[in-house]
């Protein structure tokens, strides 16, 4: 299979995206990127330190420059942070030049992924679960607008779910 258009993993943190997207792209014999991990890397500072010293408004105007270089570019496996699809401008740079898949997974299947990882700033709250279910609830109306949905299961491998991904 050739890869006409960069495939666009979006969905919530914990979802899988760079797990299933590492996995499609080896499938595909295509590169991988991730988003947050050009960011860190440019910046030369981990999220957090980014979230915390620049603010989020920084971060994603980074998030935007690099989706924006990675779409003008050969044909690859991107994925991107949990809120990169609800800006307005990625979305729409992802829907001219690339495809997005949303990887679809329950509120409850998310929370045990990510609860013991203190690396993510949108969730360092006095109620990380309860932020987590309000990020989720104003998320997926946005996430809808994708061009594919898979659905993320706990009790497939990260190559039965990657082949989900080619399938759809
Ligand atoms: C974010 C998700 C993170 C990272 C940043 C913000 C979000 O990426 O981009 O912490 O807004 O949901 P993952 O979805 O890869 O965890």
């Amino acid at each position: 299979m050739t890869l006409k258009k960069t495939v666009v993993m979006v969905g919530m943190m914990g979802a899988g995206k760079t797990a299933v997207g590492t996995a499609l792209a080896r499938a595909l014999a295509v590169p991988f990127v991730d988003s947050d991990e050009e960011i860190v890397r440019a910046a030369d500072r981990s999220i957090a330190e980014i979230f915390a010293r620049d603010g989020e408004a920084f971060f994603r105007a980074r998030e935007t420059e690099v989706i924006a270089r990675l779409l003008r570019g050969a044909p690859c496996i991107l994925s991107t942070g949990g809120g990169a699809y609800l800006a307005e401008a990625n979305r729409k740079l992802i829907h001219e030049a690339g495809i997005s898949v949303w990887l679809r997974a329950d509120l409850e299947l998310l929370w045990q992924r990510v609860r013991h990882k203190t690396t993510r700033p949108l969730l360092r709250t006095s109620n990380p679960r309860e932020t987590l279910r309000g990020l989720y609830d104003a998320r997926l109306p946005f996430y809808q607008m994708a061009d594919l949905l898979v659905d993320s299961s706990a009790d497939l491998s990260v190559e039965d779910m990657a082949q989900r991904v080619v399938d759809a």
